[in-house]
């Protein structure tokens, strides 16, 4: 079956899919976008990925191209043309297309895309086989809240990564503290047990895992604390683990060459694994 792209009110075969070459996102990497998990036939979290979407338009000065509703519709056309039962829904939008200047062009509307991918997620619990992390310097912007589709520093730091026989990078700022990986949150459980991921700020994005693993955590009995954390202390730390919308709750295995833990996942990571995967295969369906 071929798959099919949505490109500006048109559903497309994805080979046709294509933008213009002064769309902006091109250009000048003007624009935001949101990666969700379709589990079941359902959108997971998708309310706060629209929340978050909406947050990062607003605060690039743009808004959404249509209403709320709309996009939900095109999301589920998009989803149902394709038919994605298990799989991932990119959706991107940038300040349209114009000619290349860098002031915002004054009457262009902005540009929608949306595409589809089916993923056979392992929601097994067994099944995790523990991430290696690298770390890296930040070198990004300063607003790394904004889901901005300007991801040079997290594509390099994911190649290193790749490169250096690890899953992921984790970023360390000026002052030695984690911001987060190149593209999942990261955390680490201390000595007492809490599970511990850096504050929201300009400084990290809020992910939508994160999220929901926190509010998961503290329904189930495992304490959270949100604080910054140096590398010396995730490497000295019980368990360290990941969190996104396609690596769902992940354990880090080792950092930098040395073993977190034993090496092997912790059992604060797995209970919140599991708990996570529980909420994906049920609740965590809600549209
Ligand atoms: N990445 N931090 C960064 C820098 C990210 O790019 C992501 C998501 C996350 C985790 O956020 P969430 O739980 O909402 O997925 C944290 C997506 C999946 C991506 O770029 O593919």
């Amino acid at each position: 079956m071929s798959r099919i792209a949505y490109v500006n009110g048109r559903y497309l075969p994805h080979r046709d899919a294509t933008i213009h070459v002064e769309d902006r996102g091109y250009q000048f990497s003007d624009g935001v976008y949101e990666v969700a998990a379709v589990c079941r036939g359902r959108i997971v979290d998708e309310e706060p990925h629209l929340d978050r979407l909406e947050r990062s338009l607003r605060e690039l000065r743009m808004r959404l191209p249509m209403s709320r509703r709309a996009i939900k519709a095109v999301s589920r056309e998009t989803l149902r043309r394709n038919r994605i039962r298990d799989g991932m829904l990119y959706t991107q939008i940038t300040r349209g297309v114009a000619p290349r200047d860098h002031l915002f062009p004054e009457r262009t509307r902005s540009a929608l895309v949306m595409t589809a991918r089916a993923v056979p997620w392992p929601l097994d619990a067994a099944s995790d086989p523990g991430a290696q992390v690298i770390s890296v310097p930040d070198i990004r912007w300063a607003r790394r809240d904004v889901k901005s589709i300007s991801l040079l520093p997290n594509v390099l730091a994911k190649q290193d990564a790749r490169e250096r026989g690890a899953y992921e990078a984790w970023m360390i700022d000026d002052e030695g503290f984690v911001t987060e990986g190149s593209s999942t949150n990261a955390w680490i459980v201390d000595a007492d047990g809490h599970a511990v991921t850096r504050d929201l700020g300009h400084h990290i994005l809020s992910g939508i895992t994160r999220g929901t693993v926190i509010r998961l955590a503290r329904e189930n009995g495992i304490e959270v604390v949100e604080r910054p954390f140096t590398l010396a202390e995730a490497k000295a730390s019980p368990e360290a683990f990941l969190t996104s919308t396609t690596s769902f709750v992940r354990a880090v295995v080792g950092i930098d060459g040395s073993a977190v833990g034993d090496g092997h996942c912790g059992p604060i990571t797995l209970k919140l694994r599991r708990l996570y995967l529980d909420y994906l295969r049920n609740s965590g369906a809600n549209a």
